[in-house]
């Protein structure tokens, strides 16, 4: 039998996931299935118990159920307790066993493929929220000499620096950024919305590199506000490739080859 897969979330008819696993198991030949799963958004629970029951093998969690999955997991790999969110499942008897691979897709895409490297460098992270917190951990593994985190809320920034208790971690106000960094995450999700957080241009210098974890078909608001003062930027397509194949290498054990993925949907967008 064909083991099934789906990415679970609301809404879900957008997500590219479908298209990204099956480009995957059609490269690596691997027998698979991977659909959309819509869940109530009170339903996330019995969404997944049912698929469970009718064999499911993995799923993929999306917004807004990554904290849900978080919970409803009984067992959680390292990086998804750091992260405190789930968005990879993996069935097996009555192990529901939780994982995060968005931090990782994000490392993988800043250094494979933009070819920027993480360590000994300045990184300047914006944003506190979720997205934010899943990808410190990872972050923090490739040594960079320091992560700021500045974020509208201050406070906020600073609840993930105590949290996470690291030496290369600070909190800075975003109105007291003073320095140019050597990248500069773009974790907020003012993007959204069209907007661009309240950024001192001076974070940038010509030799910075920005990435904004959200995509779309034309530079970001984020993306142009940085090229405009000489840095290199990158939107979160990659990343998104990048955590579903770490996704697919949980379930399946193969590493698929993720840049045939990423040209076909850069093309579509
Ligand atoms: P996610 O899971 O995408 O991280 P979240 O947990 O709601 O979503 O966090 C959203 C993040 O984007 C927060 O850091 C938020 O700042 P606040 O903590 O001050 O709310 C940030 N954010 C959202 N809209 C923003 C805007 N217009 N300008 C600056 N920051 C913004």
């Amino acid at each position: 039998m064909t083991d099934r897969y789906v990415v679970i979330g609301n809404p879900i008819a957008h997500s590219k996931s479908p298209q990204i696993h099956a480009m995957f198991a059609k490269q690596t030949g691997q027998a698979m299935s991977y659909e959309r799963l819509l869940a109530p958004l009170d339903g996330f629970a019995d969404t997944v118990q049912r698929f469970i029951v009718s064999g499911g093998r993995g799923a993929n969690v999306t917004l807004p159920f990554k904290l849900e999955a978080f919970a409803f997991a009984n067992q959680l790999s390292q990086r998804a307790q750091a992260a405190g969110a789930v968005n990879t499942l993996i069935f097996d008897g009555d192990r529901i066993h939780g994982d995060n691979t968005d931090g990782l897709g994000l490392v993988r895409d800043i250094q494979a493929n933009a070819g920027v490297a993480i360590a000994n460098q300045r990184v300047l992270l914006l944003g506190a929220g979720g997205a934010a917190q899943g990808v410190i951990l990872p972050l923090l593994e490739q040594s960079p000499r320091s992560i700021t985190i500045s974020n509208r809320t201050l406070s906020k920034a600073e609840d993930l620096v105590q949290q996470f208790t690291h030496p290369a971690l600070q909190a800075c106000a975003l109105d007291a950024l003073g320095e140019a960094y050597d990248i500069v995450i773009n974790a907020t999700s003012a993007g959204l919305s069209g907007e661009l957080p309240p950024l001192p241009a001076k974070i940038f210098g010509a030799g910075s590199f920005a990435y904004d974890m959200i995509y779309a078909a034309q530079p970001t608001a984020f993306m142009q506000f940085a090229q405009r003062q000489g840095a290199s930027a990158r939107d979160g397509l990659g990343m998104l490739v990048e955590q579903a194949a770490a996704s697919f290498y949980v379930w399946r054990g193969v590493q698929p080859d993720t840049a045939p993925v990423y040209d076909s949907l850069r093309a579509q967008s």
